[in-house]
């Protein structure tokens, strides 16, 4: 059940020690595997996208606020015209608190204000059956490739504005690995 006051913040990736906070809480949601995953590929070097990274909070009795829940979205460059989509993820929720609703708030709460920012296509590795309400849908097979392995079935994509899905496809790269195709003689 959510309590009152859970409550939704920016989360700041050049805070030390809140980066500290949130690489535990993945650890302890994800396992310390996590970062052999391809999306960790996508995100080395790089800079979250402004403005749509969440911390999700939880009144504690003993020690106040504490950090339950992450979000966060990096951009992307999809196809040799380096179209602009943006990742989801990593995602979690502390878990002790799973399955009450906080992943849905911070879903929904982040895929609004990436709208509102002008965003048009997110694209994510995760389990469809999580995401599909949120607006996911799979990736047809061969459509995107990606930097190292992902199962097709976990790759999806979310249009937030109508028709951003179409006439993208090819090679996912992370900003600072794209190279712009130039025109030769
Ligand atoms: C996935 C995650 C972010 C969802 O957040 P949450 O707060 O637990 O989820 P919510 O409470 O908002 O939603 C719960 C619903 O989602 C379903 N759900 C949760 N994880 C799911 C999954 N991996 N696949 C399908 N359904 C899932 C629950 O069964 C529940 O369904 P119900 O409402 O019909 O009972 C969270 O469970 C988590 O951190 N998991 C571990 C890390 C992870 O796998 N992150 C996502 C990477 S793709």
């Amino acid at each position: 059940m959510l309590t009152n006051p859970d409550c939704i913040k920016p989360f700041n990736h050049d805070d030390a020690k809140l980066v500290a906070q949130a690489d535990a809480l993945l650890d302890r949601a994800f396992g310390i595997g996590r970062r052999s995953k391809t999306s960790y590929r996508l995100r080395e070097g790089e800079r979250a996208v402004e403005g749509l990274s969440f911390g999700l909070y939880r009144d504690d009795s003993e020690m106040g606020q504490v950090l339950r829940a992450v979000i966060s979205f990096w951009h992307l460059r999809v196809g040799e015209h380096g179209h602009h989509a943006v990742m989801l993820g990593p995602i979690a929720v502390e878990p002790h608190l799973q399955g009450i609703g906080l992943g849905a708030m911070l879903m929904r709460h982040s895929l609004k204000q990436a709208a509102q920012r002008g965003h048009q296509l997110v694209i994510l590795v995760g389990d469809e059956p999580y995401y599909a309400p949120f607006g996911f849908s799979r990736v047809p097979d061969g459509r995107l490739l990606l930097p190292g392995p992902v199962d097709p079935a976990r790759l999806l994509f979310c249009e937030l504005k109508p028709g951003a899905f179409d006439n993208v496809g090819g090679l996912v790269l992370s900003p600072s690995r794209f190279q712009p195709r130039t025109k030769t003689g």
